[in-house]
């Protein structure tokens, strides 16, 4: 099936991304997200983004009421999914990327979503800003393991969001980029732990989802990642 697109406007285009449940036929969630025409990471939808927004749809009894925080959100499809499924949401990207933080806004605005928060959060930085969160249930990452460099500074991030809520759960996709990259060594030094959630368990097995092509061969990974309980 080709990709949904919709009218262009100027250099953004409004992609729609339409979320199904084989068993409840008769639901079906539709967002609209605008991409920008733009090479820089963070202007459109990463194949992680659909597949963690498919994991968030698939899960959506869970969300209701939740606080739920995306890290690097760039175009936002996945908390814009948890906000349309009844999430209390922020969306964030770095602080110093305006284009980004503004992409975050026009996808609220795209789908009609008043009150979700836009913050600048950088990782890896202990600002004010993510020191006065409220508590958060569930963190969202979709592709922030990109850059090894940044590996640490992302995980940072969480454990200092741990603190508020040390029951708070990581929930990020990943695209395997080198089979040298490994988080593992991080996950001990910041006492995490990992669960891998293998694809099929919510129905994001597929070379297409929501309208949208997957890259195949196992390549997009879904891992959860909590605070090491004490037992361990
Ligand atoms: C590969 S893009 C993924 C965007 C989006 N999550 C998705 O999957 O479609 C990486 C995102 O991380 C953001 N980012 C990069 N470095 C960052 C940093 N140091 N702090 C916060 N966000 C950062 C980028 O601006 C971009 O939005």
């Amino acid at each position: 099936m080709m990709e949904q697109r919709g009218a262009e406007t100027g250099s953004t285009a409004y992609r729609v991304f339409t979320f199904k449940d084989a068993k409840a036929p008769q639901e079906s969630l539709s967002v609209c997200i605008p991409e920008v025409l733009d090479p820089q990471y963070g202007m459109y939808v990463w194949p992680c983004a659909v597949v963690l927004a498919q994991y968030l749809w698939f899960y959506r009894d869970q969300l209701r009421g939740r606080a739920v925080l995306e890290l690097g959100a760039g175009v936002s499809l996945p908390g814009v999914v948890a906000a349309r499924c009844g999430a209390e949401v922020i969306l964030s990207d770095g602080s110093d990327k305006s284009m980004c933080l503004e992409n975050c806004r026009r996808s609220c605005e795209a789908n009609g979503l008043q009150d979700v928060t836009v913050l600048g959060l950088s990782w890896g930085d202990v600002s004010p800003d993510l020191l006065l969160l409220p508590k958060q249930d569930i963190v969202l990452g979709s592709d922030v393991f990109y850059d090894p460099e940044d590996f640490e500074d992302v995980l940072v991030t969480f454990v200092c969001l741990l603190r508020k809520n040390p029951k708070a759960q990581f929930w990020t996709t990943y695209q395997v980029r080198s089979s040298d990259w490994s988080i593992e060594a991080l996950l001990h030094r910041w006492k995490l732990d990992c669960v891998m959630v293998p694809l099929a368990d919510f129905d994001a097995d597929q070379p297409e989802l929501a309208g949208s092509t997957l890259p195949g061969n196992h390549s997009i990974q879904m891992m959860i990642l909590t605070r090491r309980t004490e037992a361990e």
